[in-house]
């Protein structure tokens, strides 16, 4: 997967975004989406879920209170903002999906660094004006041959 930054116009913009980057992540992969409450994290997860084809945007949504939701075995979709203290997010068994094949989005998992797999794809996300995104896309996988 290839670092680099875009810009989107608009929510269908993103959601797009997201279904073409699905095709480039690896079967096994945690993806932290990064960027302040608005900024279009969950509207690039819908897109990456569309494209892996694990579920339907309009079933995708933020699991702010349920922390995970599972879109078939090959997806997880994880949101840390509730959460406070490292030891509750050990609670909720991230290590343990960490290690499955699968795609793991997680939605303000910079707030816990030390419990991240150093290889990862980190998005970061931000508000330009209106509705264009600045998305950074930076991958950390020690397949890649450029970081
Ligand atoms: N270019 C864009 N990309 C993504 N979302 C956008 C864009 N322009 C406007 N929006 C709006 O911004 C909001 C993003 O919400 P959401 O994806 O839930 O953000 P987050 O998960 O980061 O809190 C949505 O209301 C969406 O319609
Ligand atoms: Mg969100």
């Amino acid at each position: 997967m290839k670092s680099r930054t875009i810009r989107t116009q608009s929510e269908e913009e993103t959601i797009a975004l997201g279904e073409s980057l699905a095709a480039e992540l690896p079967a096994k992969v945690v993806v932290l989406l990064i960027g302040n409450l608005g900024a279009g994290k969950t509207t690039l997860a819908k897109g990456i879920v569309k494209g892996l084809e694990a579920a339907h945007p309009d079933e995708v949504s933020s699991p702010t209170f349920t922390l995970i939701h599972e879109y078939g075995p090959r997806v997880y979709h994880v949101d840390l903002y509730r959460l406070d203290r490292a030891e509750q997010v050990a609670t909720i068994g991230l290590d343990e999906i960490f290690e499955r094949e699968a795609v793991v989005l997680v939605e303000w998992g910079e707030r816990f660094p030390e419990l991240m797999p150093e290889e990862r794809v980190e998005i970061t996300l931000r508000a330009v004006g209106g509705d264009e995104r600045e998305i950074s896309i930076s991958s950390r996988m020690h397949t890649d041959e450029h970081g």
